[in-house]
């Protein structure tokens, strides 16, 4: 067992659907004790969304709530109100992803919350900032779209596409995490808490810089590196680049061997190996040859460039082409499908793709913690059932007794869900924080 970077740390999570799951889940990864708050008898929403079994909890729901404990609590009855507070003054950490206000509608402003516990750090995301538009509801996708991903990605001739990446919601809690972290840091010093709050729209713009950086510099002249140069036209934004690079040395995936729809390598045409390159496909005439040596030569005709690689590529599947082109330092990468990263060897060894088991759903696969910390590793634990904790949270947190949750219970401010079946195996939880 490590000694976990957050044990200690409580985290009273009212987060649903993706972005403030992926927050709490890395919380959750690193140590802290995160108590899931959930509407009794309805739950996070995604455990009912595409699911592929019935009655069982989602891969949605399952793959983004690991190491976590479940309570079920109407924060909107009073006695839920008054359960909610004593959480609050118990917890380090509050997060939570409603739409705008809903949390001020259950009578929990940040003032209120304050006032509860004066050392708490309040995260929330939102789909946009303070302006016009800061209170609608937002999507994935929408995120994608108002932060300058979807402008900026697909072909030229083509419509504004989003990404399978799920930046503005994955993307964005992973932002809240950091800031939930130095809120946690700078607490240390101050004893106080803080709000932090990302908006979804700032995450993928962030996500995005590079693009703005190409709006400042087209006022310049054409983006030399972009597939309209030099025959196509540049208008006022910055256009779809296709598969060009986005930094500065030149990229495209070009098509190997097989014919398959991921049957693909991505490759860079870095100048240091310009000479490696021609080599490897047999044009050393072009070595030295000024039309084509020197990086400025080249950049007018890159699609010429990739042709002649992908001539190459054809004769190569994609994992000969990397291992050839990995020997001499080339930078490239195979166009993996997800079928070959769930089974690929490195990836189950080193942690980064799971098989869980979950008592209703039996095993599946899940990414594990991305982030590998050397003194602090990640045993990923599957998600909880609906209120599988609730007592155990009642009792082990605030002090209960078996009358008082009976109470509660009554009362309607917890639900009476889930109840461990002989057949279900319930499996530890990490430490909870003092
Ligand atoms: C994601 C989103 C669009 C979903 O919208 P939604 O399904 O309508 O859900 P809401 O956030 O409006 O919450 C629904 C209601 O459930 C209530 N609720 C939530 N947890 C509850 C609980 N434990 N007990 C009782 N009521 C609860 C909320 O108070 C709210 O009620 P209200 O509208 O009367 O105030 C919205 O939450 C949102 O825009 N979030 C911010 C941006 C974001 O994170 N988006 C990405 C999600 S991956």
């Amino acid at each position: 067992m490590t000694d976990k970077a957050l044990s200690g740390i409580r985290v009273l999570d009212m987060t649903h659907v993706q972005s403030g799951p992926t927050c709490t889940q890395l919380l959750a990864w690193f140590g802290a004790d995160v108590i899931k708050v959930e509407r009794p008898h309805v739950g996070d929403a995604t455990r009912g969304q595409l699911r592929d079994i019935p009655d069982v909890d989602s891969l949605y729901f399952t793959m983004l709530n690991h190491n976590k404990r479940s309570i079920t609590l109407n924060p909107k009855t009073p006695k839920g109100k008054e359960i909610f507070t004593r959480l609050i003054e118990e917890c380090d950490v509050l997060v939570e992803n409603f739409a705008p206000g809903a949390l001020d509608r259950m009578g929990f402003s940040w003032e209120r919350i304050q006032e509860i516990n004066p050392r708490i750090i309040y995260g929330s995301v939102k789909g946009f900032g303070p302006g016009p538009y800061q209170d609608c509801k937002v999507y994935e996708n929408v995120a994608q779209c108002a932060g300058g991903s979807a402008s900026t990605t697909g072909f030229d001739d083509g419509p504004p596409m989003v990404t399978g990446a799920q930046i503005g919601d994955s993307g964005t809690g992973l932002h809240l995490a950091l800031g939930l972290v130095t809120a946690l840091m700078h607490r240390e010093r101050s004893g106080k808490g803080q709000r932090v709050e990302c908006a979804m729209q700032d995450g993928v713009l962030n996500l995005c810089r590079v693009k703005l950086r190409d709006q400042q510099r087209l006022s310049q002249g054409p983006l030399r590196e972009y597939p309209q140069f030099p025959h196509g036209e540049f208008g006022e934004s910055v256009p779809r680049a296709g598969n060009a690079s986005g930094g500065g040395q030149p990229g495209w995936a070009v098509k190997t061997k097989g014919g398959g729809i991921d049957d693909y390598i991505y490759v860079i045409i870095q100048p240091q190996v310009w000479e490696a390159w021609m080599k490897t496909i047999g044009r050393e005439e072009l070595i030295s040859d000024p039309e084509w040596a020197t990086p400025e030569a080249r950049l007018p005709k890159l699609d010429q460039c990739f042709a002649m690689i992908e001539e190459w590529t054809l004769t190569k599947t994609k994992f000969e082409a990397m291992d050839i082109l990995n020997a001499q330092n080339i930078p490239c990468g195979p166009i993996l499908s997800l079928q070959e990263l769930a089974e690929e060897p490195s990836l189950r060894d080193n942690g980064t793709v799971v098989e869980v088991d979950h008592p209703t759903r039996g095993p599946y696969l899940t990414v594990g913690n991305p982030i590998k910390l050397s003194a602090s590793s990640t045993e990923v634990v599957r998600s909880p059932l609906l209120g599988e904790h609730t007592d155990e949270i009642l009792r082990d947190v605030l002090g209960f007794s078996d009358n008082a949750i009976a109470e509660a219970r009554a009362a309607e401010a917890i639900g009476s869900e889930h109840k461990l079946h002989e057949d279900e195996h319930p499996v530890p939880m990490p430490e909870a924080g003092a």
